[in-house]
């Protein structure tokens, strides 16, 4: 008996898993084991055998159980231990760099124009890039000899088969989007319409595709005055400090009177700093809508006026950030994305403009 116990216990201690312990517990106390069989011995004993031998044998089989189970339960505290060491986490490493994609310039500037207009009442309008030749030219009083299309280096589509109409173009500016907007809502209207537009056109101020705001506003006694308040309130909030304008005389077919607007600028080392010194620049075309793009666009001109303008966002986003090259805005070079562009949380709030 002392051999049987000596023996199964060794083995038990020496079962490296769970299937080594599984054998010997077939071999030991399973159907057909040693300890079984000698149990199945007793009946053929005297009962003063038997009454030695049963405890014994029962205290045996106990014994080779509790073994079992300590030993199983031993192999898999020590498995949990390997895996924990293993998969053990260090939580104050410091975190791997993920890095985050930048805000366009064009994105940005966009958003801050449309928080300072928004804070003067104008909504935002929107149009198609292939525009009609109608929306695009005739209606804003730009018939087809003018000389204005020419000027413009239209991108010309091809003309739908079957049909008659002008090939459509891809809008030379968001002005089409005055006419849009008047048929949708009618007047008073207050809009701001922010969008790509497109020149055959290409140096290191002229890209073939650019972006634009139009401003339009129409009620019953809309004057230039307007206009030039709301330009100028925008201009210093924009660059941040006031800045002095210049309205010159100009000529476009939608306005009358129409007038491009400069902005006072100081030129340094081949830099250009808004709002300061006494140079001017060019950043945009405004004036008083013309009576016949009311009347195209379902408006009595005797019943509304007001103004328009056209910004070139790319211009001023370019003289707020000092970005010297056009055409790397539309590059997609990362690293130029990386220097200029801005975090997705440095977003434009609302303001009251500027005290004077
Ligand atoms: N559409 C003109 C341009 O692209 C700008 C403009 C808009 C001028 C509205 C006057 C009024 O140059």
């Amino acid at each position: 008996m002392d051999d049987l116990k000596a023996k199964y216990l060794d083995l038990i201690a020496n079962a490296s898993d769970e299937a080594a312990i599984e054998e010997v517990r077939l071999a030991a106390v399973g159907k057909k084991g040693e300890v079984s069989l000698k149990m199945r011995e007793l009946g053929k004993m005297t009962p003063e055998e038997r009454q030695v031998a049963g405890p014994a044998l029962n205290a045996l089989k106990d014994e080779i159980n509790a073994a079992l189970t300590a030993k199983k339960t031993a192999l898999a505290d020590a498995a949990l231990e390997e895996r924990l060491k293993s998969e053990w986490l260090d939580v104050t490493l410091p975190s791997r760099h993920a890095r985050q994609g930048t805000v366009h310039p064009i994105s940005q500037v966009t958003e801050e124009v449309m928080a300072i207009f928004a804070d003067m009442g104008f909504t935002v309008a929107e149009g198609p890039q292939i525009e009609s030749d109608w929306y695009n030219f005739d209606a804003l009083n730009i018939p087809s000899h003018h000389s204005a299309r020419a000027e413009m280096d239209t991108f010309y589509m091809k003309t739908p088969e079957g049909s008659n109409d002008a090939p459509p173009v891809l809008r030379t500016h968001t002005s089409p989007v005055q006419i849009r907007a008047l048929e949708k809502n009618g007047a008073p209207i207050r809009v701001i319409a922010p969008g790509r537009v497109y020149r055959a056109d290409y140096d290191q101020t002229h890209t073939p595709m650019f972006n634009q705001v139009e401003g339009l506003a129409i009620g019953k006694d809309i004057s230039m005055a307007n206009l030039k308040w709301v330009l100028e309130e925008f201009l210093s909030a924009f660059f941040g400090k006031r800045v002095k304008t210049r309205f010159r005389a100009s000529h476009f077919p939608f306005t009358e009177p129409s007038a491009e607007v400069d902005v006072q600028c100081k030129w340094e080392d081949g830099k250009v700093t808004v709002g300061e010194g006494d140079d001017w620049l060019e950043i945009l075309g405004s004036g008083m809508v013309h009576p016949k793009v009311l009347e195209a666009a379902g408006v009595d001109p005797n019943e509304g006026q007001g103004f328009a303008f056209g910004i070139g966002i790319d211009r001023i986003a370019m003289l707020k950030y000092g970005i010297p090259d056009l055409r790397a805005f539309f590059d997609s070079d990362l690293r130029w994305l990386r220097h200029y562009g801005f975090s997705a949380l440095d977003v434009p709030t609302l303001h009251g403009g500027l005290s004077r």
